[in-house]
């Protein structure tokens, strides 16, 4: 069993609209060999980490940059998991006003560091998430599963 974990942030049901369809995506009924986590920011840590073999995080972006409560699990997790960790395949989603690449580029950074790997572009929806958006969301939830049931990453 390979184990993904999503993790996310939200504060007014953007992002949380997003993880909610990347979760249906990794959960499909197809893929029989994935275990998936769903867990808000706030209540992830490095045990959950620990767990995973690949990893998806969602944020609003916040004043150019990821949401505090995404950087906080960061900040309390990196030190717990330094040389415990193989690189972890992930991806990430964000939901921004107008922008969401700073979110982007301060994940991309901070994931050198743990070390993740990114496997998927990051996807960005910019003001209200449309049915669009959800099923790119799907298929990233999809995606991911589905390339770490087979060996993928
Ligand atoms: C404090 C604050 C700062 C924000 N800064 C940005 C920003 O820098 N760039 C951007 O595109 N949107 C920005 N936004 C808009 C949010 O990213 C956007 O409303 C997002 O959909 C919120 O996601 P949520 O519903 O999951 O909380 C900001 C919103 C708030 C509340």
């Amino acid at each position: 069993m390979k184990h993904l974990l999503i993790v996310y942030h939200s504060k007014t049901g953007h992002t949380e609209a997003m993880a909610q369809a990347v979760r249906r995506g990794a959960e499909h009924e197809d893929i029989e060999a994935v275990e998936v986590r769903f867990l808000r920011a706030r209540q992830a840590g490095p045990d959950d980490l620990l767990w995973a073999h690949g990893l998806l995080l969602g944020t609003p972006e916040n004043f150019g940059y990821m949401s505090g409560a995404l950087k906080d699990f960061l900040d309390r997790t990196f030190y717990e998991v330094e040389g415990k960790l193989n690189p972890l395949p992930y991806a990430m989603f964000v939901s921004a006003g107008n922008d969401g690449t700073g979110a982007v580029r301060a994940m991309e950074r901070i994931a050198n560091g743990y070390p993740f790997v990114r496997v998927q572009e990051p996807l960005i929806s910019r003001g209200e998430v449309t049915d669009e958006v959800l099923a790119q969301c799907e298929e990233l939830g999809m995606t991911l599963a589905a390339g770490l049931e087979i060996g993928a990453f």
